[in-house]
């Protein structure tokens, strides 16, 4: 259960990527490591959302005929599975929205403009994607709450500090995208109750890599998207307590959301309807619960112990490099499966250049993490992130293009410095 993938399974599983087949560039074999930003999707994946289109294209919720009938179910299947999938305790906690970002959003208009006020604190890190920096700057200026940060250790683990009772959300992601930090959620969500506040977790580079059990980790609430864990752009999901998301205000009015509309008036829907106003992203959540059926076959363990395995063989090769100072834990206990690193005096926008032309796709720039990139003193840094497919022969042929970068940009040596 425990071991990673071996050669036959990775084939198999490559062989599931009609993607990852192709040259570019003239000969180029493809090595797709942006899967932070966002991952391959499977033939399943494809099927499940072409056979929607094709064969049952209708409405939700909506119509009493054959293809409406049998739309609702696949999508409240989906539903089902990635309530199953984090351990959700019942589908209806579970929020189709089209992401992360709209998911912490709802929570930032909903719960958190009817609760907070001046003086409460909301407790994020430094290494937080902008989607979870940006709606709790805009609900400090609409409530007067303040922001405070969690410290950064010296190899970019998070310090947990004790809380006060001022603080009354704890807003932190589960992975970081940059550092790749794999951050302790039980003990921020025990720290955050201990002072009766909650806890929101950005899982959007967690969840696909990561088993969740959101009962286990004792969060308020999980906010995921589809596009990084094999599934669609535009799909994702908000898991929430239920008594929060019952007390909760709807986020955004419109059909669906509705029990009745009256003349001057309306009363909400139950869970989760209150939270889905107007025509939902059908195919791309039935195309998520594709990813969730695809992911678990293969068992999230597994895929764990892989990309430990392609993580630690890329942190050893990268280190032959004296100019390579590599951001985050070199421990691959403590991190994810992602490396941003800076390479001399390189830009990283140069160097993602000078990858693409071998084939190989990479992310360059601040990664939506500017405060962090601000904190370390850079301006950018170039990220490889590994998925499922990925594999040591792929490492291998990114090594050798960064000998040849080396040749070609004249690195000179600035001396080993790896964390910050
Ligand atoms: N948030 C995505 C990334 O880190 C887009 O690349």
């Amino acid at each position: 259960m425990n071991k990673p993938l071996d050669g036959v399974q990775l084939e198999e599983i490559r062989d599931d990527f009609p993607i990852l087949a192709q040259h570019l560039h003239g000969n180029k074999h493809l090595v797709y490591f942006d899967n932070a930003a966002t991952s391959q999707k499977p033939r399943q994946v494809i099927d499940a959302m072409n056979d929607y289109y094709r064969r049952y294209n209708a409405n939700v919720h909506r119509g009493i005929h054959a293809l409406a009938e049998r739309a609702t179910r696949e999508y409240e299947l989906a539903r089902q599975r990635i309530a199953k999938f984090i351990n959700a305790p019942t589908p209806e906690t579970v929020i189709f929205t089209r992401g992360t970002t709209e998911a912490i959003n709802l929570v930032a208009y909903s719960w958190a403009r009817t609760n907070l006020k001046p003086g409460d604190e909301i407790l994020i890190t430094w290494m937080e994607h902008h989607s979870n920096i940006v709606p709790w700057y805009q609900v400090a200026a609409a409530t007067g709450a303040v922001i405070k940060r969690i410290d950064l250790n010296a190899d970019g683990t998070l310090a947990v500090p004790e809380m006060n009772p001022r603080t009354k959300l704890v807003a932190v992601t589960q992975c970081s995208n940059v550092l790749g930090t794999i951050n302790p959620i039980r003990q921020l969500a025990d720290a955050a109750h201990k002072v009766g506040a909650l806890i929101l977790v950005d899982g959007a580079q967690g969840i696909p890599h990561l088993a969740v059990d959101v009962q286990a980790l004792d969060v308020d609430f999980y906010a995921f998207s589809g596009h990084k864990m094999l599934g669609p752009t535009g799909s994702g999901a908000l898991y929430g307590r239920r008594q929060l998301l019952e007390a909760m205000p709807p986020f955004m009015g419109g059909g669906e959301m509705i029990r009745e509309v009256t003349a001057d008036g309306f009363t909400c829907n139950d869970l989760p309807y209150k939270f889905e106003a107007g025509t939902p992203n059908i195919a791309e959540s039935i195309g998520l619960g594709a990813a969730v059926d695809y992911l678990q076959n293969i068992g999230l363990e597994k895929i764990r112990q892989h990309e430990k395995q392609i993580t630690g063989y890329a942190l050893d090769r990268l280190q032959e490099f004296v100019e390579i100072k590599i951001y985050g834990p070199l421990d691959v206990e403590k991190r994810g499966g992602l490396v941003s690193f800076t390479f001399s005096d390189i830009h990283p926008h140069d160097l993602a250049t000078f990858f693409d032309q071998e084939g190989i796709a990479v992310r360059a720039g601040h990664h939506c993490a500017m405060p962090l990139h601000k904190k370390l003193n850079i301006g950018a840094t170039t990220r490889a992130s590994f998925y499922l497919y990925n594999t040591r022969d792929e490492v291998d042929v990114f090594i050798a293009a960064l000998h040849n970068a080396k040749k070609f940009f004249g690195a000179c040596p600035t001396g080993r410095a790896l964390g910050f």
